[in-house]
């Protein structure tokens, strides 16, 4: 079983999504961080497509959700941290915008979620990845809100960064992934719309928790 939450940098998916797979149980995928990893690779390429995409072939990308963490591996290394770096936030637009990647990143998360119950998050896993799902979400919250909360998150790994910068980072983002031709960010017609500019954490965990209690009681 599939319950995808998608919606633009900031609006709290990640968290939530790990909230909820901590409360129920369940699995936690954060097909972000496969985007990430694919810039890495491209960027270790040295930008050369050709070296990139044999790359991508070659390496052994595999990934799991521990201890709040979704944890990446490529080749059996750990990339978990080198994927958060500023570098690859402002090249993993232009590399999940590539037809090729988007293909390689459904197929390594349509296969891990043939067994057991899965909370994924991203931008098209409702409309492209997972027309089917069983639930689908849309988060949304004002860009001021969520440049305030991505700020937060970051201010401790780095200090200088300004409030400022991130907006611009957010918005240019979110510009990209609505725009570009292959799986743009868009909510599903069929998803639960949560704005959680008023909301505290608490609320929309609680908000989204009651939602799939209801669904899996359907299924029981
Ligand atoms: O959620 P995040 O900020 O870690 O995502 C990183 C980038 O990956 C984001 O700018 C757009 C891209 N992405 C995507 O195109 N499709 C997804 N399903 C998830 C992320």
């Amino acid at each position: 079983m599939i319950i995808v939450i998608d919606g633009p940098a900031g609006s709290g998916k990640s968290s939530t999504a790990r909230a909820i797979a901590d409360r129920m149980g369940i699995e936690y995928l954060d097909s972000g961080a496969l985007y990430r990893t694919a810039t890495l690779i491209y960027l270790e390429a040295n930008r050369d497509k050709e070296t990139f995409f044999r790359l991508l072939n070659q390496n052994k990308i595999t990934f799991y959700y521990e201890d709040q963490k979704f944890h990446v591996l490529v080749d059996g290394q750990s990339v978990t941290d080198k994927i958060r770096t500023s570098k690859v936030t402002s090249a993993v637009s232009e590399v999940a915008a590539l037809p090729r990647v988007r293909s390689f990143v459904n197929n390594l998360m349509r296969d891990v979620v043939l067994d057991g119950v899965y909370i994924a998050e991203g931008r098209d896993l409702g409309t492209a990845v997972f027309p089917d799902a069983e639930l689908k979400f849309f988060m949304s919250a004002d860009l001021e809100e969520r440049a305030k909360r991505r700020l937060n998150e970051r201010k401790e790994k780095n200090p200088g960064l300004t409030l400022e910068e991130v907006k611009q980072n957010i918005a240019e983002r979110d510009l990209k992934d609505s725009r570009r031709k292959a799986d743009p960010l868009k909510k599903a017609d069929d998803a639960i719309e949560i704005d959680t500019t008023n909301l505290t954490f608490e609320q929309q965990v609680d908000k989204i928790c009651l939602e799939i209690s209801e669904v899996l009681k359907e299924i029981e």
